[in-house]
């Protein structure tokens, strides 16, 4: 099928090519030459792990391409929108320039019967309003949100463990025939997964949409409840890492989204239960949501106990103290470093006077342009040179594996280890000589 991908940042770029990659003919639109130049010679214009190889294959079988003219949108039948919604600057609510300006610009380039497919994670009400624009042109709106994990964006989107359509429906609510109809589109599109099975639901534009923003509110919830856990167990010398094991046995709570630490950072989690909150109120109904404000405040505090942990053992002077800081992304595999709990810890560090060197196996360039005060290097023994106090902010494997507590031992200058992602194995470090300190650990 003709596709086109109206946006080519993280979820766009990846959904071009994850497309071609199950065999449709795509072409990939965004409004910034630089990346779409990128992505034309096949590089990805950032890390993630699969996408430069599937970049390069729809390259080169002719079925991938990309382009800053919107015109080329014109042939095809299914025309995702993946374009950003950040945070507005004075407020929580999301900017939704990009979508507005997005289906605006293709309304000329629409035939009908044709799908526009929002992909966007859009404050409730959004579809049916841009519906109005879309369905005198004789094309449909949908809206097919997206749940990919950075890292695993590949896999998530060819095979994704649910899918999503919120079609048009009738006046009490039922799925119209104009709405069976794209969702039988839809499904076109995504054929191997529904050849397998993947649950497919078909519903309403409003309940699509609230799929996508509770389910990133539930799991933000989920890490500041461990995280709540972990502040208690501060308090009481209770271990979190048991008790999140110990709870998450429960099939019905589940361990995984149970790690305590610095928290949750990233593109989408902070600014998606901001945006939660504030369309909330926008219909009347923020009380309902009120518990997503005291999710970000746990949230953010992690950051503040972190540096309060070095702080303390360094015996309250960190002024020109050596802190090397082992992580930068929002998150293992990633480079992104969008609100980035690990750099913010860097930060405040430095903010504090501490001779911050921070190291990350991906993310020290996208690092470097925003916080160029720090000092980075990529040499983790380097890093770990002569250290006063060592803090791990995001929890790499190579870390985990490379890091021997003996080796790192031998080049500080003091063995003073905190674990903002609770990663390290606490008893091998403390046996080779390390003061360890963890997150709602004793
Ligand atoms: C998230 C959602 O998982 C995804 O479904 C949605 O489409 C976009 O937002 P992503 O931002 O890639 O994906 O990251 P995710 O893996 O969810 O992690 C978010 C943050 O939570 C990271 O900073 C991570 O370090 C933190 N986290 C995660 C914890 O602090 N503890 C955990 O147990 C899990």
């Amino acid at each position: 099928m003709r596709l086109s991908v109206i946006g080519c940042g993280y979820l766009g770029a990846v959904h071009a090519a994850a497309m071609a990659s199950i065999g449709h003919e795509v072409v990939g639109i965004d409004v910034d030459e630089r990346k779409i130049e990128s992505l034309s010679k096949g590089l990805a214009p950032f890390f993630e792990p699969g996408l430069q190889e599937i970049l390069q294959e729809g390259i080169a079988s002719g079925r991938l391409t990309f382009t800053t003219d919107l015109a080329a949108a014109a042939g095809a039948k299914v025309h995702f929108v993946g374009v950003g919604t950040p945070q507005v600057k004075d407020g929580y609510a999301a900017d939704l320039t990009y979508v507005n300006a997005a289906v605006d610009g293709l309304l000329p380039y629409l035939s009908p019967g044709d799908l526009v497919a929002g992909k966007s994670t859009v404050p409730v009400g959004t579809a049916a309003r841009l519906a109005e624009s879309v369905t005198p042109t004789g094309a449909t709106l949908v809206w097919n949100p997206e749940f990919l994990r950075e890292g695993f964006a590949v896999q998530d989107t060819v095979d994704p463990d649910r899918l999503v359509a919120g079609v048009p429906s009738t006046s009490s609510g039922a799925v119209s025939d104009e709405g069976a109809r794209a969702a039988d589109i839809l499904r076109e599109v995504y054929h191997p997964s529904v050849a397998k099975n993947t649950p497919f639901i078909v519903t309403d534009y409003a309940t699509a949409e609230l799929v996508k923003v509770s389910a990133n509110a539930f799991l933000a919830t989920k890490i500041s409840f461990i995280n709540a856990m972990a502040e208690i167990a501060e308090v009481t010398g209770a271990d979190v890492t048991q008790l999140a094991d110990a709870i998450g046995h429960d099939a019905r709570i589940g361990r995984r989204f149970l790690g305590a630490g610095i928290g949750f950072g990233g593109g989408c989690l902070p600014k998606d239960i901001r945006a939660f909150s504030a369309r909330a109120e926008e219909l009347g109904r923020g009380e309902s949501v009120n518990f997503l404000r005291e999710v970000d405040a746990i949230n953010l505090r992690r950051r503040d106990r972190a540096v309060d942990l070095v702080v303390a053992a360094l015996d309250g002077v960190v002024f020109e103290k050596k802190v090397a800081v082992l992580g930068a992304a929002f998150k293992p595999h990633s480079d992104d470093i969008r609100d980035s709990p690990a750099l913010d810890v860097a930060v405040r560090l430095k903010g504090l006077g501490a001779d911050v060197v921070v190291t990350d196996p991906a993310a020290i360039e996208n690092a470097r342009r925003i916080h160029p005060q720090l000092t980075y290097n990529e040499d983790l023994d380097a890093t770990l040179k002569d250290a006063d106090a060592v803090i791990v902010v995001t929890e790499w494997d190579e870390w985990r594996r490379e890091l021997a507590p003996e080796h790192a031992a031998s080049l500080v200058k003091a063995t003073i280890v905190v674990d903002g992602r609770n990663c390290l194995d606490a008893a091998a470090w403390r046996a080779a000589g390390w003061t360890y300190y963890g997150m709602g650990r004793p």
